[in-house]
């Protein structure tokens, strides 16, 4: 059966360090944990979406070095399809993650292997992406294979522009929704010469206006924000108590491309995926976060 969903998108390890507060510059600090887990904005949305009982095809790269394994030991669980996971002569992606006593993370990628996902490596792997009901990118991956995958897609195109890179404009504007928080959605405006000062709500409505089919303006705690032809409508979250937010939204991404492949409206969608946010935050980790089907969410 071929995937309803395609992640196009990076593969990292994530290297995890706990501290009592982040150190500033020429400062040597203590902290604790240096496991390795599974990370990486395609992987994890590709898992989030996967776990919940998605079928999810990844499009991505690793490397011939040790961290291939720990990075992708979660989608095989998950039964995400990686045969358009190519093995490239690099070392596979890697975040430095910090996360403080009150939660507040850093986070530095080496992109390694996720840098060669460009035009011509997404063209070679086109049969999942042509043939995905919804089509979900982040910002991990070369500005040209971005844009290759979405000339590719003929579904619905979703994007999570997490980083905000340098995209094609007209490959931007196919997304539906761009999906953002606030800090992104400010980027996102100021990149295409626009005012990035607001409210979320304003924010929300100036990328509509921008010529976005749909927005998905997510906050944190607070929720989301949903700016469709019907208008604005604001998606309450669950307040549990966080111990590390790394990760969460790309919970939010994946599970939210779980639910519209099964016929949710984007209100449904993201009110169910303000919950498996919620649900992920409550435990350490990016992957080793996230629900499964049978979990209860908050
Ligand atoms: O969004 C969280 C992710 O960002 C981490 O898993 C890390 O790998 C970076 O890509």
């Amino acid at each position: 059966m071929s995937a309803k969903i395609c992640v196009v998108g990076s593969i990292n390890a994530d290297l995890t360090v706990n501290v009592e507060r982040h150190p500033i510059p020429g400062e040597t600090l203590m902290g604790a944990g240096g496991g390795i887990t599974a990370g990486g904005k395609g992987a994890n949305q590709a898992c989030a979406a996967a776990r919940l009982g998605a079928p999810v095809a990844l499009v991505g790269a690793v490397g011939t070095d040790a961290n291939a394994k720990p990075a992708t030991a979660l989608l095989h669980e998950a039964d995400v399809d990686l045969t358009h996971v190519e093995e490239v002569n690099e070392v596979t992606g890697l975040a430095v993650i910090t996360v403080a006593a009150n939660g507040e993370n850093t986070v530095l990628v080496v992109p390694g292997a996720n840098a060669l996902v460009d035009a011509t490596f997404v063209a070679r792997h086109s049969t999942p992406i042509e043939s995905a009901e919804v089509v979900l990118l982040q910002g991990e991956i070369p500005a040209d294979g971005f844009a290759r995958a979405v000339e590719l897609a003929k579904g619905r195109v979703v994007v999570n522009l997490a980083p905000v890179v340098d995209v094609p404009r007209s490959a931007l504007l196919k997304a539906d929704p761009l999906m953002a928080n606030e800090h992104e959605a400010g980027l996102i405006l100021a990149q295409l010469g626009l005012d990035s000062a607001g409210t979320p709500e304003e924010l929300a409505r100036r990328l509509k206006d921008a010529g976005f089919a749909s927005v998905v303006l997510t906050l944190g705690a607070a929720g989301a924000l949903v700016a469709d032809d019907a208008g604005l409508t604001h998606v309450a979250s669950p307040q549990v108590e966080a111990v590390d937010t790394v990760g969460a939204g790309d919970a939010f991404a994946g599970a939210f491309c779980a639910r519209i492949v099964e016929g949710d409206t984007l209100v449904e969608a993201a009110q169910y995926a303000a919950r498996v946010g919620a649900f992920s935050v409550t435990r350490p980790g990016a992957q080793p976060s996230y629900p499964s089907a049978a979990d209860h969410l908050p």
